[in-house]
């Protein structure tokens, strides 16, 4: 089984707080596990050890943040670049794909589209769907998981499906904050800004205002940007 982290932000990252998460679960059920995380821009691209990893794998749980309501660039290059990889390899068994995706908005609904285009990738290799958590907030249902068992639910669901031989995709599971949408509109913007500085910081680019190619835009030019194109607080 392969744990993907979609996420620049390493293990900062709310991607990969699901992941241990799930980790403890599947390990509980004794299921081993391996994981593998995205990269800024890697020159020679990922390596076959890596893409190997994901070629081996009867399971993959794909979890990555909402970026402008889609994919994560970075993590969009290493599906590309492991879709290749695979076409190019032998034929595998059907690999069953689960995803956790995380936005920054109070509705689960907002990763909808999304998982549509994760859905789209895996009917295009062969690979067995099987369905989606839709977390709001990622941070705020974190910091309320002990309180909140939902996601311990989805986690254990997860776990479940793993171990049975359920082959109809099933439906996605949304999870919302706990704490009311007034509040969390208030704390979405500051926790929006330390991710684009971690992003930034970790080398990855946004496109500049004033040119289509080239150097990363400062912090400032990457928060109006985003801003912009998510009417955050400013
Ligand atoms: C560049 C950027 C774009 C984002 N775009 C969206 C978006 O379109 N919709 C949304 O709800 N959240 C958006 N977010 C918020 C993230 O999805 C949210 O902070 C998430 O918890 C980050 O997950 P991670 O810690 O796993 O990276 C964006 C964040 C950044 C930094």
């Amino acid at each position: 089984m392969c744990l993907v982290n979609g996420s620049l932000r390493g293990q900062k990252a709310s991607s990969f707080h699901f992941l241990s998460r799930l980790e403890k679960h599947l390990h509980a059920a004794e299921i081993v596990s391996t994981q593998v995380s995205v990269r800024a821009r890697p020159r020679q691209g990922y390596s076959e050890d890596t893409l190997a990893t994901l070629d081996r794998a009867d399971v993959l749980i794909l979890a990555f943040p909402l970026y402008a309501y889609c994919l994560p660039g970075g993590f969009m290059r290493l599906l590309e670049e492991w879709a290749r990889h695979a076409h190019d390899g032998p034929a595998r068994k059907p690999q069953r794909v689960y995803a956790i995706v995380n936005c920054g908005f109070v509705s689960p609904d907002t990763n909808a589209e999304a998982i549509r285009v994760v859905k789209h990738f895996c009917a295009r290799l062969g690979l067995r769907w099987r369905f989606a958590l839709l977390i709001a907030c990622g941070p705020a249902v974190i910091a309320t998981e002990s309180v909140d068992l939902r996601l311990r639910r989805a986690m254990k669901r997860i776990v479940a499906d793993i171990q049975s031989d359920a082959c109809e995709p099933a439906d996605d599971l949304p999870i919302k904050p706990l704490l009311p949408r007034i509040i969390m509109d208030t704390v979405r913007g500051r926790l929006d800004r330390n991710s684009l500085r971690e992003l930034l910081a970790a080398g990855a680019r946004l496109p500049s205002a004033n040119s289509a190619v080239g150097a990363g835009p400062g912090i400032e030019q990457a928060l109006q940007l985003a801003s912009h194109a998510r009417e955050l607080p400013r």
